[in-house]
């Protein structure tokens, strides 16, 4: 009885078996087919390209990447080779067809249509996507410090030293303004804040600012944001530099100027640079309209605080905007100082004058009658 029931469990399982066993060999080739040959380092191309003859991808990098995280598989790319026969044309005797990036990121691709970086095909070479992206590495594109940034990208190819010789203090300004900032200028873009420690002579990261603040990231906006109203007043960002003295932790907060990732980055022209100083050197300048802390977790992700545009005109931050407000306001108050004075010294003259003129009177009317 017991083993009848068995076996009528198994015989209903393998109808529930059955179709699953069947369907795997007619799925999409698995990345671990293609892996067999191409995670061997030393595996090369037979006939030399006169570039890379190597044909290998690393198996580690590949799974960590964005596309392999997305479910990205190598024949979702290599698209043509599910066409080849496998058994006579694998290793592949005919080359296969260039991967086509657009056909997943559409967006981006028409953003760099117009591009110089596209348009330098004019020259015959127009730059890939993979160019500054790679392919089988992408990784997602955190917001990471400028340096960073545009040492990934735009320091690949060019060294901006070399321009830029209307700017003044052009390393200050690389280092805190990402160059998309100035050549992709309807890309939006916002001021992320980051703490300089004066002590330790450098910038905190996000796991030392919650360490200092006894939280956790999750804890942090929470700990500051008292009111709960989704982002840090100019209060609450002064209570948050409090804590940190409490702590010991004593330093300034730069502002960096970041474009925000989005598919108009790509969109970088020759002669369509911002370089109007006011456009960022004054208090109400529309570069200014979000200000964020970024805190980064271990696994890249990253969350935004965002920020009163006020706190940009306390002492915890370094005054950027100066050259054109601040300063303007100082001299704007030196100006009108000099104004009243001027106006005063007239006043105090003339009233001296009206005050004494009885006595001027008398003196002239001495004067005439001698
Ligand atoms: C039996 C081993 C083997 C397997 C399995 C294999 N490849 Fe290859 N592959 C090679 C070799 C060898 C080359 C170099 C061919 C040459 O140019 O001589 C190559 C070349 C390539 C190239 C470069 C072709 C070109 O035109 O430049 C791509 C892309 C590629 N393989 C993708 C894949 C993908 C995707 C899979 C899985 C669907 C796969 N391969 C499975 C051995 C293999
Ligand atoms: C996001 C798309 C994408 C995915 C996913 C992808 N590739 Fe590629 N692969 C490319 C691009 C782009 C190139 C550069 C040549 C080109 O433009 O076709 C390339 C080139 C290659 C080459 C030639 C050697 C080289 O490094 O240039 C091999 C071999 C290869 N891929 C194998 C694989 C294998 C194996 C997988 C899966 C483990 C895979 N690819 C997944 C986009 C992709
Ligand atoms: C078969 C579709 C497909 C192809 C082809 C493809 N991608 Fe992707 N890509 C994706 C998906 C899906 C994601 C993850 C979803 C997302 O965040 O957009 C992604 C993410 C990315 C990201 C990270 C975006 C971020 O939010 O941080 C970059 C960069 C990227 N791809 C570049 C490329 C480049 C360069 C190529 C060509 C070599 C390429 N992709 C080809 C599907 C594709
Ligand atoms: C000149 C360098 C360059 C080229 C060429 C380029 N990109 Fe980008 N791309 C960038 C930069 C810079 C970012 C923003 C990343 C950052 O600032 O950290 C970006 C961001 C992205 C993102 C994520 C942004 C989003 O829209 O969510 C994707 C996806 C992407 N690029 C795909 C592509 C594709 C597809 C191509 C080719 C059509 C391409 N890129 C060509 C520099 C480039
Ligand atoms: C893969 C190399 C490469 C990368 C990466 C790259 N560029 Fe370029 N860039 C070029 C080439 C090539 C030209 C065209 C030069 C020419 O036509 O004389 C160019 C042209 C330009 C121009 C037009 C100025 C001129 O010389 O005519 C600007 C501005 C520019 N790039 C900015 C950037 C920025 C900003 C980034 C980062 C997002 C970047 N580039 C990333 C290669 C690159
Ligand atoms: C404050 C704004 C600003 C910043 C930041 C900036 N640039 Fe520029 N850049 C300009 C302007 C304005 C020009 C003048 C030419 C133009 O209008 O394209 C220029 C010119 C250039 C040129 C080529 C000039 C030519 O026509 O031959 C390149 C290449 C370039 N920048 C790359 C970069 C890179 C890379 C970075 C980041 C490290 C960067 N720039 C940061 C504003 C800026
Ligand atoms: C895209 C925005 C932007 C533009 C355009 C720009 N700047 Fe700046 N500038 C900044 C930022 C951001 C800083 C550094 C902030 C910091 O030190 O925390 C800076 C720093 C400076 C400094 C150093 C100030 C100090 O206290 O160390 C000077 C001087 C300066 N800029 C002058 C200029 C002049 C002159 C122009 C026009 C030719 C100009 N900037 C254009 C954003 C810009």
């Amino acid at each position: 009885m017991r083993k009848n029931f068995f076996n009528q469990i198994l015989f209903l399982a393998s109808f529930l078996i059955f179709p699953i066993v069947c369907v795997i060999p007619s799925q999409a080739t698995e990345n671990s087919e293609c892996q067999e040959c191409h995670s061997d380092d030393s595996l090369e191309r037979a006939e030399s390209t006169g570039i890379s003859d190597k044909v290998f991808v690393d198996d580690h990098k590949f799974k960590i990447s964005v596309h392999n995280i997305n479910g990205i598989t190598c024949v979702d790319c290599h698209a043509d080779i599910e066409e080849l026969n496998w058994d006579d044309d694998v290793p592949h005797s005919v080359s296969l067809a260039a991967v086509e990036c657009q056909n997943c990121h559409d967006e981006e691709a028409e953003a760099y249509q117009n591009s110089v970086h596209k348009k330098a095909g004019s020259k015959g070479i127009s730059i890939p996507c993979s160019a500054c992206h790679g392919y089988h590495y992408v990784t997602y594109l955190a917001p990471k410090s400028i340096f960073e940034r545009v040492n990934a990208f735009c320091l690949k190819c060019h060294n901006p030293d070399n321009f830029h010789d209307w700017l003044p203090q052009k390393s200050t300004h690389f280092k805190y303004v990402e160059c998309t900032v100035c050549h992709a200028p309807d890309s939006p873009r916002y001021i992320n804040l980051r703490f300089f420690d004066l002590v330790s002579n450098k910038f905190l990261e996000t796991s030392d600012l919650v360490a200092a603040l006894d939280t956790d990231i999750e804890g942090f906006a929470a700990l500051l944001d008292t009111d709960s109203s989704g982002d840090l007043s100019k209060n609450e960002f002064e209570n948050f530099v409090l804590r940190l003295r409490q702590k010991g932790i004593r330093g300034t907060f730069h502002g960096e100027l970041i474009s925000q990732i989005e598919p108009v980055i790509h969109h970088v022209n020759r002669g369509e640079a911002n370089r109007d100083c006011k456009a960022c050197h004054t208090p109400n300048s529309p570069y200014f309209e979000r200000v964020v802390i970024s805190l980064t977790s271990d696994d890249g992700s990253i969350e935004q605080l965002q920020v009163e545009r006020k706190v940009l005109e306390t002492f915890h931050v370094t005054h950027f905007y100066v050259l054109g407000g601040t300063s303007v306001r100082i001299l704007d108050k030196i100006g009108l100082l000099l104004i009243v004075g001027g106006i005063c010294v007239v006043i105090a003259h003339s009233s001296a004058r009206m005050l004494t003129a009885p006595i001027r009177r008398e003196r002239k009317k001495k004067e005439s009658q001698s």
